[in-house]
């Protein structure tokens, strides 16, 4: 379980009206297995935001802490080998290699580490998910939901300390994305990794602890 500590974060992008503030100094904490959602108005910066927290971009100043260890100062070569220890991604798009079936899919964070029992413990967080019946099968043969499941078994399968999910449920159909979110808070309960995750929709952001709101660069606590 990884604690994320954001001090004054501001992300500004170049634009071709000048510069875009999108971040304008964010302060933020989360503790140790503590699960949050964050919403907020289409282009207010929430994957702007994550990725930041995920160690995928650099904030333009400001300082990301993981676990005590300030990761906004980190080289890029550092940063990979945290990123594959400590943190898992879902995207709103499942990004799963297409020529690949479901359990290699899974097991490919296992490999890039060089683990023994890479596909015990693929089907092992498989079944949690409950797709252990379609190991064999490729993603294009799976449902939507099924595939984000997938991505979530695939994101959770080394054991990260921290899990961001993007908008998981955004391209799925509202029975698939209770289904994905009961599966993800029995994760949570098991396995007790923080979670941190954004979404539109109100009903799923109630289900987890606190609901913060990203609006005009600022985040503010607790809209719940
Ligand atoms: N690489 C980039 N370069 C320039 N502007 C960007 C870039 N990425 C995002 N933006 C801008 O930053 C704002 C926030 O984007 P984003 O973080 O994707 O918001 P959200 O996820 O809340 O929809 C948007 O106005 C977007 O156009
Ligand atoms: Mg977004």
């Amino acid at each position: 379980m990884s604690e994320v500590k954001l001090e004054g974060v501001v992300k500004t992008y170049p634009g071709p009206d000048g510069d875009l503030t999108v971040l304008n100094g964010i302060d933020l904490v989360v503790g140790r297995g503590e699960a949050v959602s964050i919403m907020g108005p289409s282009g207010s910066g929430k994957t702007t935001l994550l990725h930041i927290i995920g160690t995928l971009l650099p904030p333009t100043s400001g300082r990301v802490y993981i676990d005590g260890v300030e990761v906004s100062s980190m080289g890029e070569g550092e940063l990979a080998l945290l990123r594959n220890r400590k943190i898992g991604f879902v995207f709103q798009f499942h990004h799963l290699l297409p020529e690949f079936n479901v359990v290699e899919n899974v097991m490919m964070p296992l490999l890039i580490r060089g683990e023994e029992d890479a596909e015990e413990k693929s089907r092992e967080i498989l079944e949690l998910v409950g797709i252990a019946h379609r190991v064999k099968f490729k993603p294009s043969q799976l449902s939507g939901g099924e595939k984000q499941r997938v991505a979530l078994a695939r994101a959770l399968v080394a054991g990260p300390g921290l899990l961001l999910a993007d908008e998981p449920t955004g391209n799925l159909d509202w029975k698939s994305s209770l289904q994905l979110i009961e599966v993800l808070k029995d994760l949570h309960r098991r396995l007790g990794f923080t979670l941190i995750i954004v979404t539109h929709n109100r009903e799923i952001a109630e289900k987890w602890g606190k609901i913060y709101l990203l609006e005009r660069g600022e985040l503010k606590c607790c809209i719940n």
